[in-house]
């Protein structure tokens, strides 16, 4: 991987406070322990996915979906404080089925990190999966979309929402050529909610907004690890939420795409990783210094 940030992190052996953060820090321990060690205000986007409740205990490791909600917000809040109030965090999660249905550790882990730890819940962006896995359950089909919760520390987000346009589509050339002259006045809503539309808008336009629905694949880079994320993933949002400049963490950082993507968009990355085997010079880069804890 190239672009990866070539000066060493700032001296941790000690075990004292963290400093400001500079260039890419790779830590390899428990983000409990870490984050406790790491400035207030000092972080601009957290975005993760965290290991999901037990899921995957013969690889990495989980925790018990009726343990999940503390073991989280006992590391939730960690990330409120040392995020920046303009800073956002962004957690990728679904929840398991269990006994032949859905547990509700992750509707119970939104409530909690909003009315315990205090972050804002900002936005829920669905992730379909465009090209889930085969597969048929007793009582389900295969899952095709996952959650991804925006939250906040305060009302005043940094958001770069013309870093993430897309384009319009193929739809709005038959759409727009034959226009009614409904089009092109403004149409409100007819339950009188204030929501309105004008067709018309769109006209000239090549670039839009993206929906709060990413369908996007979840094809990744073989990296040795069994639930990495997609590169798009942590870049989207690193894009939407962050300038160059700005310090990315991920805090179960496993084979580390939100490092190296916020590394090659010229953000300051750090990771935190619980195994060794995963904080690999491949995933992370040879001239990253790893501290141990
Ligand atoms: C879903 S995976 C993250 C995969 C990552 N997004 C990637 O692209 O490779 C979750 C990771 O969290 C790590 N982990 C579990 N508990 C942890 C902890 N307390 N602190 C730091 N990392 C932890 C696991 O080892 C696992 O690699």
């Amino acid at each position: 991987m190239t672009n990866l940030p070539s000066a060493p992190v700032q001296s941790a052996a000690d075990g004292g406070p963290l400093g400001a953060p500079r260039l890419g820090q790779v830590h390899v321990g428990d983000c409990l322990d870490v984050m406790r060690r790491m400035p207030a205000d000092s972080v601009d986007l957290i975005v993760t996915s965290p290991p999901y409740a037990d899921a995957r205990k013969h690889t990495y490791g989980g925790i018990a979906p009726d343990d999940y909600v503390a073991w989280f917000t006992e590391r939730a809040d960690e990330m409120l404080r040392i995020l920046k109030p303009t800073g956002s965090f962004v957690l990728n999660i679904k929840e398991k089925a269990v006994d032949g249905e859905r547990h509700t550790y992750v509707l119970e882990l939104i409530l909690a990190l909003k009315k315990e730890t205090g972050f804002r819940w900002v936005e829920e962006y669905i992730w379909h999966k465009t090209t889930a896995a085969p597969g048929k359950w007793k009582y389900r089909f295969r899952d095709s979309w996952e959650r991804i919760l925006h939250f906040s520390k305060t009302k005043d987000v940094k958001m770069r929402q013309d870093a993430v346009r897309v384009p319009i589509g193929d739809w709005t050339a038959a759409r727009l050529s034959n226009m009614s002259a409904n089009d092109r006045a403004r149409q409100e809503s007819a339950t009188n909610s204030g929501v309105g539309r004008r067709i018309a808008a769109w006209e000239g336009k090549r670039t839009v907004y993206p929906s709060n629905v990413l369908h996007k694949s979840p094809i990744c880079h073989n990296t040795g690890h069994s639930a990495a994320f997609p590169e798009w993933l942590p870049e989207f949002f690193i894009n939407l939420f962050t300038d160059e400049g700005d310090v990315v963490l991920d805090p179960f950082a496993g084979s580390g795409t939100t490092f190296r993507v916020a590394s090659q968009l010229q953000r300051i990355p750090i990771a935190i990783e619980l195994n060794h085997e995963y904080v690999t010079e491949v995933n992370y880069g040879d001239e990253q210094i790893k501290l141990d804890f």
